[in-house]
């Protein structure tokens, strides 16, 4: 499929990551993520701050992705950026960037998905990960997202599962600051869970139709739990602090394994592919492979560089619509913007 020497700049800036990547064909040349720790201060992603930081780090981080992929800018045939979902400060920033910089190059520009290009992530060459073949399942899992894709094709995707209140990677950031832990607190609670007992504590399982998610019952169920145990020990959270963490991602990651095995079964599906920044915990990682296994089902993940944000995911996106709208051998009638 991607066959010719075609160079695509890429932006994401959806939320709080500004991140430029080169990729020639399905090639990453560079990807640059600039990440803004300020949000730490406000124990999550504070809109504003987020599209004003883009705004002065954009140019910076192109500059850095040129370099790093050693190209000429004039070398660039086409442009893609995030067209949403995400925040629409953030969201502006990167449009308004690419459309000058697409007038300038005079290059085409395509607008892509950024639920879908987490999907397409897999497709990235690289030497670690290779891509499942259609039909898969993919369960995108990050700070904005809890949903599950049926992909047929690179064209045909069917939503058939998402949270109906909030994200899961949000719920372990809320949970995390229940207890205390900084943002983002993925990544604390996957540290501290390795020191304890996974089977110490249970919380409620939410009970939602089909194959969708539901995350705030769990959340308050999660918030009077603390409440009522430091109510009768106040040193509950620093005493038990490994035990609930590793209880926490124990229930959050059958919650979501359970939903993905009906799926599976349903959909007569033997792949199922995970993405998003909370696809980076190994504990789930380890999990869905044991447990997917026994029912013949491969799981493919991504390196940590492509589950979080970035802007890799949407140049192989981009990469992917190009081929599509693209007639052999001519760049020109590419429209100038799909949107
Ligand atoms: O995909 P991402 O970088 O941004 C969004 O699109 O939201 O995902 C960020 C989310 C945060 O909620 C963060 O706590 C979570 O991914 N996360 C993790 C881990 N690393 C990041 N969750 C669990 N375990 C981790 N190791
Ligand atoms: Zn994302």
């Amino acid at each position: 499929m991607f066959t010719k020497n075609i160079i695509i700049l890429a932006i994401e800036s959806s939320c709080d990551d500004t991140s430029v990547s080169i990729m020639k064909n399905n090639k990453v040349l560079s990807n640059v993520v600039s990440s803004q720790k300020i949000h730490k201060n406000y124990g999550g992603v504070y809109p504003e701050i987020a599209a004003r930081i883009h705004q002065k780090n954009i140019v910076h981080v192109v500059d850095i992705a040129i370099q790093k992929a050693k190209i000429n800018i004039n070398q660039v045939n086409a442009i893609a950026f995030t067209l949403g979902p995400g925040l629409i400060g953030s969201l502006l920033v990167g449009v308004s960037f690419a459309k000058s910089l697409s007038i300038a190059l005079d290059v085409p520009i395509f607008g892509v998905d950024h639920i879908h290009a987490h999907v397409f992530a897999h497709f990235i060459k690289h030497k670690q990960h290779k891509p499942p073949s259609f039909p898969f399942l993919c369960l995108t899992i990050s700070g904005g997202h809890t949903q599950l894709i049926l992909v047929k094709n690179f064209v045909n995707l069917k939503l058939i599962g998402n949270t109906i209140d909030d994200p899961v990677g949000e719920t372990l950031d809320k949970c995390g600051k229940i207890m205390g832990l900084s943002y983002p607190s993925g990544p604390i609670i996957e540290k501290h869970a390795t020191k304890g007992n996974p089977n110490k504590f249970w919380f409620c399982k939410p009970k939602v139709k089909n194959f969708n998610f539901s995350f705030s019952g769990f959340k308050t169920n999660f918030l009077y739990f603390i409440q009522r145990n430091t109510k009768i020990n106040k040193n509950f959270i620093k005493e038990e602090l490994y035990n609930i963490c590793a209880s926490l991602q124990k229930n959050i990651t059958y919650i979501l394994l359970e939903k993905v095995i009906l799926a599976v079964k349903k959909n007569n599906i033997n792949k199922v592919a995970l993405s998003g920044g909370v696809s980076v915990n190994n504990y789930i990682k380890k999990i869905f492979i044991k447990e997917l296994l026994c029912k013949k089902v491969k799981v493919f993940s991504l390196c940590k560089e492509y589950t979080t944000d970035n802007a890799a995911m949407i140049a192989m996106l981009g990469q992917i619509k190009l081929h599509q709208y693209q007639p052999p051998n001519s760049l020109s009638v590419v429209p100038f913007s799909t949107y």
